[in-house]
């Protein structure tokens, strides 16, 4: 349970990589909320996600800067708390058995959150400005 104290906010997250960094910060113990654009598909997300802990669901436009200042300040006013972007969709993979040093079949999304995990907690308090690569070795095969 590193991030207690974190709320975490997962931009598209109610399916694909962004529930999948959903479901992982949950297991973290972080408050997660899912911003999403469509409203019936987050709410399936924290629907199936309840069980794992405190997740609750803002539906915004993250490509309208109106809608996500708006969506912001509601999750800041309603949670006061210090929101950590776990933005999946910063991740860039391709991952094939041909091209992937480390032979990874096919990634999974879970070969990435791990890192977010580290990015949002404690451990990388001293961190800033910092891009890190999981790619299965493929711009750093050795
Ligand atoms: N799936 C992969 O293998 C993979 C691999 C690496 C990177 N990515 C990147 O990760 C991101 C997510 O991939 P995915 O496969 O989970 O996509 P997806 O289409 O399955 O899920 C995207 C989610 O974002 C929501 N969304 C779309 N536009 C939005 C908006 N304007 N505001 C808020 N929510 C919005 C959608 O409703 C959906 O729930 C993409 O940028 C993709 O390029 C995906």
């Amino acid at each position: 349970m590193r991030l207690r104290d974190r709320i975490v906010v997962v931009t598209g997250g109610g399916q694909g990589m962004g529930m999948a960094y959903a479901r992982r910060f949950l297991e973290e113990g972080a408050g997660v909320v899912i911003a999403e654009i469509d409203a019936e598909r987050g709410a399936n997300a924290v629907a199936e996600l309840r069980g794992l802990g405190d997740v609750s669901l803002a539906q915004v436009d993250i490509s309208d800067e109106g809608s996500t200042r708006e969506c912001a300040a509601r999750i800041v006013e309603e949670r006061g708390r210090k929101l950590t972007d776990a933005d999946g969709r910063n991740e860039l993979i391709e991952a094939s058995e041909r091209l992937t040093p480390m032979g990874i079949a096919a990634f999974q999304p879970e070969d990435m959150t791990g890192t977010a995990v580290y990015f949002a907690s404690d451990d990388a308090r001293y961190v800033t400005g910092q891009l890190i690569v999981i790619d299965g070795g493929m711009v750093s095969p050795t």
